[in-house]
């Protein structure tokens, strides 16, 4: 027997700036971040706009069909590129303050009207690039350059779904659920079933909790509940890979889930709907999902509170029921050491 893990301090979970900041780059610059679908890109010249942990981030289609990532942000003087969340251009992105005009591949075409200057060469001015992959229909996308590949970060999970073709999954419905707590707070939340007896009765009542298992393998946590009977919306299986990326797995399609940090005290969480060509979300899926989440957000915010109110410091963490928990916390420890 091991002694059970003590859990990160409560100081880590605050609203505060140096700490949102300090994660923002350790974190989440650092790692494979969700996107979206492949969708809205499929073309080439259409493109697609999403802000993440703060970063305002880009995926465009070039000409040539190759999918690239760039920040949102223009090098003359910080203009955004775009105004909306999608759209479509013909070959050329146009800042929206000055007019200084992109390549699909983010070379600076033109700065218009910018005048004479013996040592500005727009060669030196491109969109800076972060890196993009795609996998299973779905984009994502990594800030820094030395983050490892996805397909590695992915494997885990890859291997779990031999044979699954979500490749042909399409967009059924997005929806944005907001919150008053820490990121951290609300992924250690989605890291346990040990909760989902006293704060789930729904869901509880459709898989065998005691059986409810989280195993770690490299950065991806596969949860496995046992489903007391057959059931239409879940099939007992969910997946999450560092830092903050769901997958939650439906019979016939996928909930994707962004648990995204806005702030150091706000977080919201993206759920994108994806289903077989034909299919709707069925509304008991619709039903039993808001009751999950809205169970899960009550009880986040309440433990927010209790964190913010400078009690209680550090905890301690079931051997059972909390390692991926501990795991999360230790990767946490671990980027915030560089
Ligand atoms: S900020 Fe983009 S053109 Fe000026
Ligand atoms: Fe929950």
């Amino acid at each position: 027997m091991t002694s059970a893990p003590m859990t990160l301090p409560a100081a880590l979970y605050r609203n505060d700036p140096d700490q949102w900041a300090k994660e923002r780059n350790a974190i989440f610059a650092r790692s494979w971040q969700l996107f979206g679908h492949e969708s809205a890109v499929r073309e080439p010249g259409q493109w697609r706009a999403e802000t993440i942990a703060g970063y305002p981030l880009l995926v465009v289609r070039g000409q040539d069909g190759v999918l690239r990532g760039f920040h949102n942000v223009c090098r003359h003087r910080a203009g955004p590129l775009t105004d909306s969340e999608q759209g479509r251009c013909d070959g050329l992105l146009v800042c929206r303050y000055h007019g200084w005009a992109y390549t699909l591949d983010g070379r600076l075409r033109a700065a218009r009207d910018f005048g004479p200057s013996t040592d500005f060469d727009p060669r030196d001015y491109g969109l800076i690039p972060v890196q993009t992959a795609h996998w299973r229909g779905l984009i994502f996308v990594a800030i820094s350059p030395e983050v490892a590949p996805f397909v590695d970060w992915v494997a885990p999970l890859d291997r779990r779904l031999e044979g699954r073709d979500w490749g042909r999954l399409e967009v059924r419905l997005v929806r944005h659920h907001p919150m008053d707590c820490n990121w951290k707070t609300y992924v250690e939340n989605y890291l346990e079933g040990y909760h989902v007896p006293s704060i789930h009765p729904s869901l509880d009542a459709e898989i065998d909790a005691s059986r409810y298992s989280v195993t770690m393998d490299g950065l991806v946590a596969i949860h496995e509940a046992p489903l007391r009977q057959e059931n239409p919306v879940y099939e007992g299986l969910w997946a999450w890979l560092w830092p903050n990326t769901g997958f939650n797995i439906y019979g016939l399609g996928l909930m994707m889930e962004r648990m995204g940090p806005i702030g150091p005290g706000r977080t919201r969480l993206d759920y994108i709907y994806l289903m077989p060509e034909g299919v709707e979300v069925s509304p008991e899926t619709l039903v039993l999902s808001d009751a999950v989440t809205s169970e899960d957000v009550e009880i986040v915010q309440a433990v927010q509170a209790n964190l913010d109110a400078g009690v209680y410091d550090v905890g301690r963490l079931s051997l059972r029921h909390e390692g991926a928990v501990a795991a999360f916390q230790g990767f946490v420890r671990q980027a915030l050491e560089g």
